[in-house]
């Protein structure tokens, strides 16, 4: 164990709140906290395991979960004197948000920093499949570029299609303000109706659900992950969509019932899919892999090493706030304010 740990400085140690960190940070956010506090950094690019966490923590005053840590009951009672918990990431799934406010520990995420390298991340995925650039990359490498031919390794426009953008929040809204670049009509769908916003140009037009897929070329998903959106995109919606359209997803691998997408792809029912994020992630599931129409990334929506330095700050100042009795910038439970632990 202790070879994966880095140690604080021995100094000073009583005086400062324990933190751990279950993820590799940027080396200058690093320095920060281990100033700032007693922290146990986890160097290893790969997830903490569930039995190291749960005996890390019992000692800790805050924490710095990936998505990969799931902070439920078990945890935080295993964890009596823990006060603050600063996600790195906008999804906060892993986290149940509702047990924590009730034993007075304080949850923050990192919006708003992400947005645009998601939002890039999404086009990139858009113009990957419609204009097969994977599928031809693979193709010059086993040598079938002989020659020119006029009807030959053809592709489909992004320009003019209809995109359909399923949860308009920031990261949504950011999708349709690129969208506008290629002049596609962009129809959205989100629990609350956003009117027209000067901010993301004009005319992103709500559909209900059923509508947006019916009538979108490509059908981007920027849903948090609830028991509301679990499988949002099964059998059903996936056979409402056309078979020419494509399915984006860069939120979170559970919104769609990946068996019922695979089905869909192999019967021809969908043009092709660009995936982000699985529903056992990291495991795909089998047969997609085999598809040439399909475009796979390792949840990869914010990892620009621009973006990583912005969230890993983030985590960091609301983790300050949160110990050290002020208001952390991105709370997601205000309420636990009131009976936060001292
Ligand atoms: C992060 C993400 O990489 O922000 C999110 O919700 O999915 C990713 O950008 C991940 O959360 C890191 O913990």
């Amino acid at each position: 164990m202790a070879s994966v740990l880095l140690h604080g400085a021995m100094t000073d140690k009583t005086s400062k709140s324990k933190v751990l960190l279950t993820g590799r940070f940027p080396d200058v956010v690093l320095q920060d906290l281990q100033t700032a506090w007693d922290l146990e950094p986890y160097i290893e690019d790969r997830p903490m395991e569930r039995a190291m966490l749960l005996d890390l923590i019992a000692d800790k005053e805050g924490l710095i979960p990936m998505i990969t840590e799931m902070v439920d009951a078990e945890l935080l009672d295993r964890a009596p004197r823990l006060r603050m918990v600063a996600c790195m990431g906008v999804g906060y799934n892993n986290i149940d948000v509702a047990a924590a406010t009730a034993r007075g520990v304080l949850v923050s995420n990192t919006p708003d920093v992400l947005t645009d390298a998601t939002a890039d991340l999404t086009f990139a995925l858009i113009l990957a499949l419609l204009r097969r650039i994977v599928d031809l990359d693979r193709r010059m490498r086993r040598g079938e570029f002989r020659f020119f031919a006029p009807m030959q390794f053809l592709s489909t426009e992004v320009t003019g299609k209809t995109l359909g953008i399923v949860g308009f929040g920031r990261i949504g809204k950011a999708v349709a303000k690129r969208a506008r670049g290629f002049d596609m009509r962009v129809l959205y769908h989100d629990v609350q109706k956003v009117g027209r916003s000067a901010e993301h140009g004009p005319d992103p037009e709500y559909a209900d659900l059923e509508r947006l897929l019916r009538e979108s070329d490509v059908v981007s998903l920027h849903v948090p992950l609830t028991s509301e959106t679990r499988h949002l995109i099964g059998r059903r919606e996936l056979s409402l969509m056309k078979p020419t359209a494509y399915l984006v997803n860069v939120a979170r691998g559970p919104v769609v019932d990946e068996q019922a997408l695979l089905d869909a792809l192999k019967g021809w029912r969908l043009a092709g899919a660009g995936l982000d994020v699985y529903e056992h992630e990291p495991a795909v599931t089998p047969g997609l892999t085999d598809l040439e129409n399909v475009v796979l990334l390792p949840h990869v929506g914010s990892a620009t090493i621009e973006t990583r330095i912005k969230m890993a700050s983030l985590a960091a100042e609301n983790l300050r706030l949160g110990l050290t009795g002020g208001t952390p910038p991105n709370l997601l439970n205000p309420e636990a304010i009131f009976n936060r632990r001292k």
